[in-house]
């Protein structure tokens, strides 16, 4: 039976053949997305640069020799790459376990196609086992905690970590998200919210999941 991580870089080497060559790359965050950045580089697929979503992708992008562009020199990222930490069967996600929930919707917003590189843990019938991450502005932590406890959910500060904007990450434990966009936002219109970790208004297009038969392609169904 193959280990979680041999399943990450399994799913990572086949999110090479998703690149388009010599055009603009999004890239996003985790263990999966570092095993993602060292196939592309093994690969030597010609890229025209990458937008990061996050400072740590950014740096082992650059140290493989990739040029890094600012998303505000950018106008069309035609595919993003990044992993999950929960999908469901309508390809919302739960992210942020990296704390990188943010840079990663914002340029998963500009890009014309998500691909979502999982291992086969990550698919679930429903999200929220894995507790939801909520940037938060650092003064308004207390109250959107109580906000989020209205709401049915027990945060928790996830303490020791400041994101790559200088804010800070409540984890929501507790929740059952039946309805992903709702939730996504209503929590959005908590003061003091930045973002929240579910992908659902702007989900994954494709997924690939690493499962223990292959890497499965799947391809999301429109609304
Ligand atoms: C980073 O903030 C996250 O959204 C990651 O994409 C997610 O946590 C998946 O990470 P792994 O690839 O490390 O499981």
């Amino acid at each position: 039976m193959p280990t979680q991580d041999e399943l990450k870089r399994l799913v990572a080497q086949a999110a090479v053949r998703h690149v388009l060559p010599n055009r603009i790359l999004g890239v996003g965050t985790g263990s999966t997305v570092d095993l993602f950045i060292d196939a592309l580089a093994a690969a030597g697929t010609p890229i025209a640069g990458a937008v990061s979503s996050s400072v740590r992708s950014a740096q082992r992008l650059q140290d493989k020799g990739i040029r890094m562009l600012d998303l505000n020199e950018v106008d069309d990222i035609p595919v993003y790459i990044d992993g999950a930490d929960e999908i469901d069967p309508g390809f919302c996600m739960i992210k942020g376990g990296g704390a990188a929930l943010t840079r990663e919707k914002v340029v998963a917003a500009v890009a014309r196609s998500f691909v979502c590189i999982a291992d086969a843990s990550k698919r679930v019938a429903v999200l929220g086992k894995f507790p939801l991450p909520v940037e938060v502005i650092p003064m308004a932590r207390a109250h959107v905690a109580r906000e989020l406890a209205r709401l049915g959910g027990t945060p928790k500060w996830r303490e020791g970590v400041m994101t790559d904007n200088g804010n800070v990450i409540l984890d929501v434990h507790g929740l059952s998200i039946t309805d992903p966009v709702a939730t996504e936002t209503r929590i959005n219109q908590i003061v003091g919210v930045v973002t929240n970790g579910l992908f659902a208004a702007r989900r994954a297009d494709v997924l690939l999941l690493g499962t223990p038969d292959g890497v499965q392609e799947s391809f999301r169904v429109p609304r």
